[in-house]
């Protein structure tokens, strides 16, 4: 364990540390899975796409496939360069998964591929697939009325409470949903909108998903969806990679040893950002430095791999209360399985002040008119502070994943804006 590092981690000083685990990728090694898994995960969401087109037809300019761009924020990296007081070495990016089509966050790539895997499953169980139709059939009353005998469980901060419930609603599944304490209020009215059963709890997130376990494990009509522990949303959130390497092509970005790819990726219990990186290390191999950021009260990926404990750690052995306004990274216990699948494979973490969150969303609408909820901006800074850690890295294109904010309303909005903006007033 770095000392020097744990010491900034219990006083909530930010903070990055250069993964000390990090090796070059070998594609036959560690992890457990491989591309394959990855293409058939691909493979059962364009089956689905019929489906999706239909359920959620704001997905038919894209065939039903739930997939987000790649766009260029020249006008914040100026910005950026200016208040770090150095430029960045390459072009900053995002990845906008802040509108990702049916639930506006990263977690619609897991959850929604978690709900259609299984759905498959108790469609074949009960031999109701007709092979000579498309999947739009999954919409139809005979599979509804399957659906209906089933419960979905799930736990959640919010986002993928949201993608779940949206999605198992859709098929005409019972939804029961446990919300962590720090799940927005928002988040629980849309659901309860879609007719889900949000459980609120009073504790953090680790309570929510094990009171989530406990009810699931009673009945066999009951399906739990553990984040903590879910290797099929892992593969849901790898899909993403296969995609970005077509949108950078068409982009024009060949990513080589010459032209890295860096890419900054917001953590909370670490299924998403473990997902996606385990995704661009198979497509990108060495050429890719996936980097996790968290916020200061909640490092539980970088404390769980620096300390080699992964979920036999929590922030609050290091005197941390886990309370942050970036509530889909407010995780306490890091993943039973993602941080000793990927700590490899991530280059390095770093942690990163509430402020800092609101700063950025402040001048990311000023500069760039992109509107994203607090935790989506942890990565923004993630160039800044690798090359404050490495000044002699390779000059390459830097991808800032954005995982959430088009479903946020309007007044919650206005005002994270407003905090970010008086922040920044402050600083002059
Ligand atoms: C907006 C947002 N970003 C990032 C994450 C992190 O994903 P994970 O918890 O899988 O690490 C979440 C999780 O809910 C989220 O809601």
């Amino acid at each position: 364990m770095n000392d020097a590092v744990l010491k900034h981690l219990s006083d909530k000083v930010e903070v990055f540390w250069l993964n000390d685990k990090y090796d070059t990728y070998d594609q036959y090694a560690g992890s457990g899975f491989t591309i394959d898994d990855i293409q058939e995960a691909e493979q059962r969401l364009l089956k689905f796409s019929p489906l999706i087109k239909r359920l959620f037809p704001r997905t038919e300019g894209s065939g039903g496939i739930i997939e987000s761009p790649v766009e260029k924020i020249e006008n914040m990296q100026r910005w950026l360069n200016e208040i770090e007081g150095q430029d960045l070495k390459g072009a900053l990016y995002i990845k906008r998964d802040d509108i990702l089509p049916i639930s506006g966050s990263v977690k619609a790539r897991g959850g929604i591929y978690e709900i259609l895997k299984y759905a498959e499953e108790l469609a074949a169980e009960s031999a109701l697939i007709n092979e000579k139709q498309s999947y739009a059939q999954f919409a139809s009353e005979r599979f509804r009325a399957l659906f209906n005998r089933y419960t979905i469980v799930c736990a959640s901060t919010g986002n993928l409470g949201l993608s779940i419930g949206i999605m198992s609603a859709e098929l005409g599944f019972k939804v029961d949903i446990h919300m962590s304490v720090d799940a927005k209020a928002w988040k629980k009215a849309l659901l309860r909108d879609y007719g889900v059963n949000v459980i609120e709890h009073e504790d953090d997130y680790s309570k929510a998903v094990e009171a989530g376990r406990d009810e699931a494990m009673k009945r066999k009509d009951f399906y739990f969806v553990d984040d903590e522990d879910s290797e099929t949303l892992f593969l849901g959130y790898a899909v993403s990679a296969l995609r970005l390497e077509n949108q950078l092509t068409e982009a024009g970005i060949e990513v080589s040893s010459d032209n890295p790819l860096y890419v900054y990726l917001p953590c909370g219990v670490g299924g998403a950002p473990g997902g996606i990186a385990f995704g661009l290390k198979e497509v990108f191999g060495d050429n890719v430095y996936p980097v996790f950021a968290e916020p200061v009260n909640s490092p539980c990926m970088l404390l769980g791999v620096m300390s080699g404990k992964h979920d036999d750690i929590s922030v609050r052995d290091i005197g941390l209360d886990n309370v942050t306004i970036a509530d889909g990274l407010a995780v306490g216990r890091p993943s039973k399985f993602i941080g000793r699948t990927v700590e490899k494979l991530v280059y390095g973490f770093y942690t990163v002040q509430d402020a800092s969150l609101y700063e950025m969303l402040a001048k990311l609408w000023d500069t760039e008119k992109m509107k994203l909820e607090p935790s989506a901006l942890a990565g923004m800074t993630g160039g800044y502070r690798l090359q404050k850690e490495q000044p002699d890295m390779v000059s390459g294109t830097h991808l800032v994943w954005s995982t959430g904010g088009d479903m946020v309303p309007e007044d919650v909005w206005q005002k994270d804006y407003e905090q970010g903006f008086e922040l920044l007033k402050e600083q002059g």
